[in-house]
């Protein structure tokens, strides 16, 4: 089932600061007015790389399924190519979720932006997931390719039943100068920087054609400084973070040093050094145009994507206090789920879309396998 907004809605929420909300738990009004005041549903499903827990992330298939399953934003880390070109990958290196070992064995360590489009097209992107997941393997996954932000665009714009809205990351920002400014021209070029009326339904406005159907994401203040310089009316969220490039630590003892048995228990460990640096980066956001933040989690059962816990109570009153919304990252299980919406966050960014739109109630008419099948995986 599509998200949309009844115009009326939207206004009278406008007029009135109340809001339309669909959570399982009861969301505050006043974030639920905020959040329809910027055209972004309320709490938010953000499909993670897409829907990368079922599909090879960023690629074609995970982006595909994370829209078929109604998320209301595909997520990504922007990168810019040696010629030029935006395109979609979260690490900096090619390693991991290529065969560039392969392909170009003495460039393999190389980051991916010194590759031009053409090289990073021979890549297979699908393959190494159905290495690192057996149980989740699809053949039809090997060979995927890394897309660009073009073909991000054309697959939320696919489906007619349901259009999702990107959100989208300047990755490494400080690596591609003027990646903003391109971000900009190409969403512009495609129609992405004004919403869109639905010829289908005059009366609504589905989550990729109102006015937050793109959302921007940034660790880097310098980034965001430029977004908002670049496209002041499209919403931005300062990702949180603790250590070198975000907040400063209550402890400066290294992993190497901490005695903890993984990133996750080190990482779970640590705070921000006080209350007046979390305030500081909340100030920072706020005068530079972000509409929210995005803290990390600490995830119940731990694992790579487990990090600090910057969704403490006080943390999420202050950031709404200051008229922010919170958008945590990245959470797949329900007991994750529950523990972030009772301490009253916005959205979350998630790997498995899935099971967050049956958290909230919105599941899709249709599993993740027989949309896989459908897509032709
Ligand atoms: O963009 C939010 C979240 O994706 C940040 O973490 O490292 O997965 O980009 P990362
Ligand atoms: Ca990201």
């Amino acid at each position: 089932m599509p998200v949309t907004f009844a115009k009326s809605t939207l206004l009278l929420s406008l007029l009135l600061g109340i809001g339309g909300a669909h959570a399982a738990s009861a969301p505050d009004a006043s974030e639920a007015a905020l959040a329809s005041a910027h055209g972004i549903p309320h709490p938010a499903v953000i499909a993670h790389r897409g829907a990368s827990f079922d599909a090879p992330e960023s690629t074609a298939a995970s982006y595909k399924l994370a829209r078929d399953l109604g998320a209301d934003y595909l997520e990504m880390d922007l990168q810019r190519s040696k010629d030029g070109v935006l395109f979609a990958l979260h690490d900096n290196s090619l390693l991991r979720t290529t065969d560039v070992a392969q392909k170009f064995p003495e460039r393999k360590d190389s980051p991916a932006s010194a590759f031009t489009l053409a090289e990073l097209k021979t890549l297979d992107a699908g393959s190494w997931f159905n290495q690192a997941y057996p149980d989740r393997a699809r053949p039809a996954y090997v060979g995927l390719p890394i897309l660009t932000l073009d073909e991000i665009i054309d697959i939320a714009q696919g489906n007619p039943q349901h259009k999702p809205g990107l959100y989208i990351e300047t990755k490494e920002p400080k690596q591609f100068p003027g990646i903003e400014r391109d971000l900009k021209n190409k969403l512009g070029e495609r129609g992405w920087l004004k919403p869109v009326v639905s010829t289908a339904d005059k009366g609504t406005l589905q989550t990729g054609e109102g006015k937050g159907r793109v959302m921007l994401q940034t660790f880097e203040k310098s980034s965001l400084e430029l977004l908002q310089k670049e496209m002041p009316e499209t919403p931005k969220i300062l990702l949180l973070w603790v250590g070198e490039g975000g907040m400063a630590a209550n402890s400066s003892v290294s992993f190497a040093d901490s005695g903890a048995k993984d990133k996750a228990a080190y990482y779970a460990r640590l705070q921000p050094r006080d209350k007046a640096e979390f305030m500081q980066w909340l100030d920072f956001a706020k005068a530079n145009g972000a509409i929210g933040t995005g803290p990390s989690a600490a995830l119940t059962a731990g694992g790579a994507q487990s990090y600090f816990d910057l969704i403490q109570p006080w943390m999420n009153q202050a950031t709404h206090d200051k008229g922010m919304l919170v958008h945590v990252y990245t959470l797949d299980e329900p007991v994750d789920f529950k523990k972030a919406m009772d301490v009253g966050v916005d959205g979350i960014f998630t790997n498995r879309a899935s099971e967050l739109l049956k958290y909230y109630q919105r599941p899709a008419t249709k599993s993740v396998n027989q949309l896989l099948e459908q897509n032709g995986y």
